[in-house]
């Protein structure tokens, strides 16, 4: 296959990162005899610092014309200040609602040798696999706002049924590919949005997916169950900010923020016919190591495998790499974020200990 995949980068550890999304991706088109055309673009604070504009129009214009886009991270305390026009975030934000990538998917999977890697016991986070389906171009992310002005500032979330409806019923697919047991969280108790939120899943459900076994839960009460019975969730749908906070609370149960990958998709196809995604860690900058080469690497990794799954159809290679990445942890080697008594590895070892996982597996 020859698709064309955009880099972007972005700020803090976001070079390093995709540096090893990069030497997997090289791997898997020599060993399998595929040709990926990378380009690279400017996106978040580099693309303010550069060129004025957190998304500048040739790199909104490669992503429009990408099979798919592989993002690092943007932002960092360098671009907090009120007096700039744009914050490096709008331009992610952005990107994401002109791609109409209008579904996060973000798989939240335990690998057995990093059960003790987490904060938490390892009988609770044992056998964990579910994946988290982000709302990610609505909600109070995107409604109308006003900045501090004399004392008074606004968010505001709005919903449409349409909104609700095409995420949840991207949920429920990933659902009937899995356990079918969907969990969609709100906050009906309060939240209006959320009331029509619950109106709408029910309906989804019943009516266009009556195999999968829905459930309510507020999400304060949602928040609690992830850490106490996190093993027993399939598949979670939620509205944009509730699910970026969810996420980031079940990355401490795979034992680092550094471990989690997304997948964005919507409705848009790619010359291959399938959907045209944007593939993220769900990790920030972290400008607190950047440039010090020791970011973990597997979550931009295992974003690159599900580029390959979803964007490119490529599944053979998607769970080649998976597996890789297993193999490198079996193997012992940790970054500091994951290490407990291992000495910890640079970025690029774990980098070059997966690829090594790849080629071994594949006999090159
Ligand atoms: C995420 C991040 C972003 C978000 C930020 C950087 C805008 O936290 O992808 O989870 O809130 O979506
Ligand atoms: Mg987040």
């Amino acid at each position: 296959m020859e698709a064309t995949i955009v880099l972007l980068p972005g700020d803090g550890i976001g070079p390093e990162v995709t540096q090893a999304a990069v030497a997997v991706l090289e791997t898997v088109a020599e060993m399998f005899g595929h040709t990926f055309h990378m380009q690279e673009h400017l996106i978040g604070g580099v693309a303010l610092d550069v060129r004025g504009h957190p998304l500048p129009d040739d790199t909104l214009q490669a992503c429009l014309e990408a099979d798919a886009v592989f993002l690092a991270a943007v932002g960092g305390p360098r671009w907090d200040r009120p007096d700039l026009p744009m914050r490096p975030e709008q331009g992610l934000l952005a990107l994401r609602k002109a791609m109409g990538v209008f579904a996060n998917l973000r798989p939240v999977r335990v690998f057995p040798p990093l059960v003790h890697a987490s904060p938490l016991k390892p009988d609770i986070v044992k056998g964990t696999d579910f994946v988290v389906v982000r709302e990610l171009t609505g909600g109070i992310y995107f409604g109308p706002r006003q900045e501090p002005t004399q004392g008074r500032a606004y968010d505001t979330m709005v919903y449409t049924e349409e909104e609700i409806a095409r995420v949840v019923r991207m949920a429920a697919r990933v659902a009937m590919q899995r356990g079918k047991h969907l969990v969609s969280v709100d906050k009906a108790n309060v939240l209006a949005t959320s009331r029509l939120w619950r109106q709408v899943t029910e309906r989804v459900v019943a009516q266009e997916f009556p195999q999968v076994v829905l459930e309510h839960l507020l999400v304060d009460a949602a928040a609690m169950h992830l850490l106490r019975r996190p093993s027993t969730f399939d598949v979670l749908v939620t509205a944009n900010m509730f699910g970026d906070i969810l996420t980031d609370e079940a990355a401490a149960l795979a034992g680092s923020l550094g471990m989690l990958p997304s997948a964005s998709l919507g409705e848009t196809r790619n010359r291959h016919g399938f959907p045209r995604g944007l593939y993220e860690p769900v990790h920030g900058s972290a400008p607190d190591i950047a440039g010090q080469g020791i970011a973990n690497p597997l979550a931009a990794i295992l974003s690159a495998a599900l580029l390959l799954r979803h964007s490119l159809g490529l599944e053979k290679e998607a769970r080649a790499v998976e597996r890789a990445v297993e193999q490198a942890l079996e193997a012992g080697f940790r970054t500091l974020d994951l290490a407990v008594e291992e000495e910890p590895v640079s970025t690029r070892a774990m980098t070059r200990a997966v690829v090594g996982m790849l080629r071994g597996a594949v006999g090159g």
